[in-house]
């Protein structure tokens, strides 16, 4: 079975730009950066998946209509809980949500969607932070959302393959 889940993965720059953070995070708060390439933003986590349900994940994510948008990530904080430092939104695009929100409607048609917890936005910096991160503004790191990919979690190799893009339509002007 694979691991699969949704996401957003950040342009070179901004991937960049939040490899710095977390590395400058990493160094006061303690804890493992996430490696540049990894740095993504989570829509919908599957967890384990059936190999014979996989089309049907592909259908539902086929039937998402939605426009491209601009992702603006403009403040960091963590949870302490799970011992995550991330980057986020005071206020998430009303774009984001509804293309989150889309998405997991067409899972849960097809029974894929098992999240009941409501989505936090949130791109993972660090994990297992030694010490709590102040929730505080920065410069906004941005870049232009054209496509959700469908990525697999390689527990073994580490690391994340990219199964299938989608992309978001052009908006009319
Ligand atoms: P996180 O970054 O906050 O840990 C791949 O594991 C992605 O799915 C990560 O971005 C992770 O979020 C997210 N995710 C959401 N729920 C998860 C869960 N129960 N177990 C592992 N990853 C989860």
């Amino acid at each position: 079975m694979a691991r699969l889940f949704f996401a957003l993965w950040p342009d070179r720059p901004a991937r960049e730009a939040l490899a710095a953070h977390g590395k400058r995070i990493a160094e006061s708060a303690g804890g493992r950066a996430v490696p540049t390439a990894n740095l993504h933003l989570t829509l919908v986590f599957l967890g384990e998946v059936e190999p014979s349900r996989v089309a049907s994940l592909h259908r539902a994510a086929d039937e998402v209509e939605a426009d491209r948008f601009g992702i603006d990530l403009d403040e960091i904080g963590c949870f302490p809980h799970a011992g995550v430092a991330w980057a986020g939104f005071r206020d998430p695009p009303p774009a984001l949500l509804g293309l989150q929100a889309a998405l997991a409607d067409r899972l849960a048609l097809q029974g894929l969607d098992r999240e009941t917890r409501p989505f936090a936005p949130h791109l993972t910096l660090v994990r297992r932070i030694g010490a709590p991160v102040e929730r505080q503004a920065i410069r906004p790191v941005a870049w232009p959302a054209r496509a959700f990919s469908l990525v697999e979690s390689n527990r073994h190799r580490g690391g994340y393959t990219t199964v299938a893009e989608w992309s978001l339509r052009e908006r009319e002007s």
